[in-house]
């Protein structure tokens, strides 16, 4: 093709710009169809499958958008399973999931952190094997002041072919996941998933309510220079994370110390601000509560596949994420996760390999 030469820079920026750009009128649906064998077997399932998740976040984004003109913000007065207070949001991103995969025949069981127990959708089988887990609202401390905020969400199949699945069925290790992933409500809303063959984001473009690939093929720094934690809870935390963090905050530039600190109170903000710059995030186990406060199914092993799938690491501290054993629904974990390399040094410092 003749190479058009052109004489002035800032038509060369445009041309650039527009062409580099034009690649990117990639939609979720045509890359799901297109790039990725997104199902395990033909039929395209899990495709329409993440086009719905991707419907859920559209119709988020928008109560979001309009969060402080309408009565959805503070609490709904209630406590969840959890025990913590349900605000407005969380309901609404949860009956959000509900009024979506009601009427798909994609999954044929649902679960939230916000439901004590999972909905069943017989009339979804058998032609849907999928069941989906998901944290509809995450960072719920930040609703009412505008502060960035995530769904999460867990892709598992039915293990029977022959039978609707039950409640058990839904506790799932996360080695055996099929998708997962997360949506980001921040100065734009993103989409990012895997299925085990990388990770890729989707910026949505509200003026065509389209998801287009703005990240394909997301690789997490080997090593960062920030660390997300809630460091009010430092003397709860075990002594080798509390010499981790005095190791990140000791002066020297040879390993690129102190590290900085940047936490938003949004797991998935934070962990997103880490896959694309590099770090460690640390909700750790603490003295009164071993197992932690972020929840397994819905929030742990779905950000670990993504982060692994990423080039980087996950671990309990102890073991990998996704090779913890699930025994229920809204099991809690201690979740270390970022670049490979930093996660290497919190585990070796809370296992007591290191104390400097
Ligand atoms: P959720 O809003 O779904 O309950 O999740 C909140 C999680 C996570 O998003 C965040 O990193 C962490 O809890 C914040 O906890 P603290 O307020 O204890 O730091
Ligand atoms: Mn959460
Ligand atoms: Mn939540």
């Amino acid at each position: 093709m003749r190479k058009a030469t052109v004489r002035c820079p800032a038509l060369l920026k445009t041309v650039i710009l527009t062409s580099t750009m034009s690649q990117f009128l990639l939609t979720l649906s045509r890359f799901t169809a297109q790039k990725q064998t997104v199902d395990h077997e033909a039929g395209g399932g899990l495709a329409r499958l993440l086009g719905q998740i991707g419907l859920v976040g559209k119709r988020i984004a928008q109560d979001l958008r309009r969060a402080g003109l309408i009565d959805i913000l503070g609490t709904t007065g209630e406590v969840n399973v959890q025990g913590e207070t349900v605000k407005k949001l969380d309901e609404i991103a949860n009956e959000t999931f509900l009024k979506v995969f009601h009427q798909s025949e994609h999954v044929c069981a649902l679960a939230s952190e916000e439901m004590e127990k999972p909905v069943l959708l017989p009339e979804n089988w058998p032609q849907a094997q999928y069941m989906l887990l998901f944290d509809p609202l995450d960072g719920s401390s930040n609703t009412d002041c505008n502060m960035p905020l995530g769904t999460i969400f867990s892709v598992v199949k039915s293990k029977h072919k022959d039978q609707m699945p039950t409640m058990d069925d839904l506790v799932c290790n996360g080695s055996e996941q099929v998708a997962a992933g997360y949506l980001l409500y921040g100065a734009s809303t993103m989409l990012v998933y895997t299925i085990g063959q990388g990770v890729h984001g989707f910026t949505l473009d509200p003026g065509i309510g389209e998801y287009l690939l703005s990240h394909e093929q997301i690789r997490i720094p080997d090593r960062g220079k920030i660390y997300a934690v809630n460091e009010g809870n430092y003397h709860q935390w075990p002594e080798g994370t509390k010499k981790y963090f005095d190791y990140l905050k000791m002066k020297d530039s040879a390993t690129g110390r102190p590290y900085r600190g940047r936490y938003s109170g949004c797991l998935v903000a934070d962990v997103h601000r880490i896959l694309i710059g590099g770090g460690i995030y640390l909700y750790p186990g603490e003295l009164d509560k071993p197992e932690g406060k972020l929840r397994l199914l819905y929030e742990a092993n779905p950000l670990a596949w993504i982060v692994e799938q990423a080039g980087g690491k996950a671990s309990t501290g102890a073991m990998r994420i996704l090779d913890v054993e699930a025994k229920q629904l809204h099991q809690r974990v201690p979740l270390i996760i970022g670049s490979a390399n930093d996660v290497r040094d919190a585990v070796a410092f809370n296992q007591g390999r290191r104390e400097s």
